[in-house]
């Protein structure tokens, strides 16, 4: 009878793989290449944020093109730079990925001021993923934090396409106020079409908001979950994931079930140019996805 192996077996067996072979850095060189690829679409989610469509121009580089969850991208706008961003989009959808880029300084600003049909360069896609693979079976635990829903949207889709492998799928969305909310267009559609638990909080409420109002720590007081049996994905800046990762540990989840994803400044996306590390830990290739007891042995991580 011949075995069918599923996308997880067969990249967390590489993982382990990689982080036994110490000249794993060699094996990054077929990712060295800048696709060619445009914007084909823009969507205005707030003041700071935008979607990007982008869909890479060689036919065959297309359909080669695939990614984790977790995973992250370069994105070159030609004479200007290039920014590491993560993938927002869905993994099993070919054709285009979508990016969603707050404008933060040089590069991300002139990004927003692009329309459709803009040439940009991709390189990637790059790092370690979420290892929804060892989940498989438990309860999920998907929280994010402002901007946090970027990294977390790719692992969201996977879930809620492929529900039936979970024991119980939870989102948890906290932002600082209703106008920045991200992707609040597909709310419903977690809900209604995947039946996922979602839970929004804002800090400031405007005069029409109804929900939860506080801190996203607020929201775990009322989930009951077997510990032992829970996997939590969190998403959002370090002071947010650490209150939210010491919370879960108060609650009995293991550190090594919690997964979460650091932000360094980065240049070459594949451990070559030394921007990224964090003592001898390069976040660009051992990382940007750590399980938090690593993060908590990483000097200065956090
Ligand atoms: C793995 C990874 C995934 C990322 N995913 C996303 C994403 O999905 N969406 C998104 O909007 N952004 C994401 N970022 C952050 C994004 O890369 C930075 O905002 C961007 O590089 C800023 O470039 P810039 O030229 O616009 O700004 P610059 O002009 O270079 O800098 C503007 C300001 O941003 C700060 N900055 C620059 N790079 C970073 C960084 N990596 N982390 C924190 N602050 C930084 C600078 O210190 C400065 O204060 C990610 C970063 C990493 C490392
Ligand atoms: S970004 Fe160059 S080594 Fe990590």
């Amino acid at each position: 009878m011949s075995v069918i192996l599923h996308p997880y077996d067969v990249r967390d067996e590489l993982e382990i793989q990689k982080a036994l072979d110490f000249n794993r850095r060699k094996q990054l060189k077929h990712v060295d290449k800048v696709h060619r690829a445009e914007i084909t679409n823009v969507v205005e989610l707030t003041e700071q944020e935008k979607l990007f469509h982008i869909r890479i121009l060689d036919a065959q580089e297309r359909e080669r093109f695939s990614f984790l969850p977790g995973q992250f991208v370069m994105v070159e706008l030609p004479g200007y730079g290039e920014v590491p961003i993560s993938i927002s989009s869905s993994s099993s959808q070919k054709g285009h990925i979508e990016l969603c880029i707050r404008k933060a300084g040089l590069v991300t600003g002139l990004l927003h001021a692009c329309k459709p049909k803009t040439p940009v360069g991709l390189r990637g896609p790059f790092g370690t993923h979420f290892p929804l693979g060892k989940m498989r079976g438990k309860n999920v635990l998907l929280i994010a934090g402002g901007l946090g829903l970027a990294p977390l949207r790719a692992p969201i889709y996977y879930v809620t396409e492929n529900l039936g492998e979970f024991a119980d799928a939870h989102i948890i969305y906290g932002a600082k106020r209703p106008k920045d909310l991200l992707f609040d267009y597909e709310y419903e559609e977690w809900r209604r079409i995947y039946g996922v638990k979602l839970d929004i909080i804002v800090e400031k409420p405007d005069e029409k908001w109804d929900g939860h109002v506080g801190l996203i720590t607020q929201l775990l007081d009322g989930i009951t979950f077997d510990a032992n049996d829970t996997y939590a994905i969190v998403c959002g800046p370090p002071v947010m994931f650490k209150f939210v990762c010491n919370r879960l540990r108060d609650m009995g989840i293991p550190m090594q079930h919690m997964f979460v994803s650091l932000e360094r400044r980065m240049h070459c996306g594949m451990g070559k140019c030394c921007r990224c590390n964090i003592g001898s830990t390069f976040t660009c290739i051992d990382g940007p996805v750590f399980d938090y007891w690593s993060v908590l042995n990483l000097k200065e991580a956090i």
